[in-house]
């Protein structure tokens, strides 16, 4: 009964979301976020760009978001205080926080009242900000090259012998894992299992057509995470060690400086944050440069432009594609209303294929001066992680080109994952000769 119940429902919302994909094509001469559509999930890029045509700033029914496409609003709408990143501030939290009390979710709850750094306006964002900076200093990061190095390594030692390897499964997941875990002092016997917890979560996170199980795989995920972050805090209390999580406990016993939510909420933000995106961007440069061959030969030839590469990778296939803000009040923004608390969806990727922005901007090129890109954010909220990424992915593609002399994508068209903010493979496999 239940499944003939989910199964009239679930014809009932396509049918819905169809008679809203005609209507909004009607209404926008032919332009749609129809996101349910093979097109899309493999060239999104086409849809942001006739929306930037049609509008920069355009509604989109079958998100009830207002879509942000154009490189100067999306820039202004990250650096500017009139938009706000903390969602419990507008009507949409009550509904969340209903939802959150519906399905029994306590720790959701909780954290969603003590959000990360990632989710709070200032002053409580530039406070919790400023603390997880000491762990990201440019001097600590570029120490790390050696053993990022080592990570590379032995990950493509594993695979030295075999005749292919799944890029993804064997170097683009395990690499920026480790490195987190061991920033944060995180055991690596617990390697798989928090792996496993945070794409598990992420399906719960901008998942194009989630299914009711999913959303409870996400949310015990979530909650999972919370309490292994609880639990290693409480054991870690007398001794906190040297380690990030170590400075972190330091920090809360001294007061003021962060609560032990917020802790968690920072361990959670930095884990996932740390590698789910790394292992995006170096999955989705990788098959850009397979589509690419006669700069992926350059590249091989010429290892100093790697840094110039990875810059063009982020802008032209960006791991997080969209990130969300609020209007903090009542006000006019390019000549036309908004209520408070309107939620804006600024496209990532939409913004870096602006052409006012960069010049032919659906073309890859590695050559490109001054690449103008979005993909680490921007303003207040600028990914910290930035120059843990970069050397993460440098050192890969150069271990990779230094190692394996010939590669061949096994399966031309992978599938990209279903996700309107994260971008990416679950499988890149590679053959080697
Ligand atoms: C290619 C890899 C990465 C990409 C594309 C990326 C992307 C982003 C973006 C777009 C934001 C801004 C979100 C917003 O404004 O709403 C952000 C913020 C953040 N990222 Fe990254 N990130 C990457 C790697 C990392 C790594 C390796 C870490 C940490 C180890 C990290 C930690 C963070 C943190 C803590 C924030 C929140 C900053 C704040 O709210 O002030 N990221 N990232």
């Amino acid at each position: 009964m239940n499944n003939l119940y989910s199964r009239l429902k679930n014809f009932l919302l396509i049918g819905a979301y169809k008679a809203i994909v005609t209507f909004e094509k009607i209404f926008n001469k032919g332009v749609v976020l129809d996101f349910l559509t093979k097109d899309f999930i493999n060239n999104p890029y086409k849809t942001y760009n006739s929306m930037r045509a049609h509008k920069p700033i355009l509604f989109s029914q079958t998100t009830r978001l207002h879509w942000v496409t154009k490189m100067e609003f999306a820039q202004e709408m990250l650096r500017d205080k009139r938009f706000s990143v903390d969602d419990r501030k507008y009507p949409i939290a009550n509904k969340r926080r209903k939802e959150f009390k519906k399905a029994g979710r306590e720790i959701m709850l909780d954290q969603f009242e003590n959000p990360s750094m990632l989710k709070l306006d200032p002053p409580d964002h530039s406070r919790i900000r400023k603390l997880v900076q000491y762990g990201f200093t440019n001097r600590y990061i570029t120490s790390l090259e050696p053993e990022i190095k080592k990570v590379v390594d032995s990950c493509l030692d594993r695979v030295h012998n075999q005749n292919s390897f799944d890029l993804i499964e064997d170097l683009a997941k395990p690499l920026p894992a480790i490195v987190i875990a061991k920033m944060m002092g995180l055991p690596n016997e617990d390697l798989d299992q928090f792996q496993a917890w945070s794409e598990d979560l992420l399906v719960g996170v901008g998942g194009i057509g989630t299914s009711k199980e999913d959303i409870k795989k996400s949310g015990d995920a979530y909650e999972a995470l919370i309490s292994y972050f609880e639990k290693i805090i409480l054991t870690r209390k007398d001794s906190p060690g040297d380690d990030f999580i170590g400075k972190l406990i330091q920090a809360e016993e001294e007061g003021d400086k962060l609560n032990i939510k917020e802790m968690y909420g920072t361990c959670l933000l930095l884990l996932i944050a740390g590698h789910e995106t790394t292992t995006r961007l170096i999955g989705n440069g990788m098959f850009t440069l397979f589509n690419h061959h006669d700069q992926m030969s350059h590249l091989i030839k010429n290892f100093e432009l790697i840094p110039n590469a990875i810059e063009e990778m982020l802008r032209y296939e960006p791991p997080v594609h969209a990130t969300v803000r609020f209007a903090e009040n009542d006000m006019v923004y390019n000549n036309k209303s908004y209520k408070r608390g309107t939620p804006f969806a600024v496209s990532i990727a939409g913004a870096n294929r602006d052409p006012e922005a960069n010049e032919n901007p659906n073309e890859f090129n590695i050559f490109r001066d001054n690449i103008k890109h979005i993909s680490f954010g921007y303003g207040p909220h600028m990914c910290i992680g930035a120059s843990l990424a970069r050397i993460e992915s440098r050192i890969a593609f150069e271990s990779i080109f230094e190692r394996f002399k010939q590669l061949e994508l096994i399966d031309k068209n992978p599938v990209w994952g279903r996700n309107l903010i994260f971008r990416g493979f679950e499988n890149l496999p590679i053959k080697l000769s």
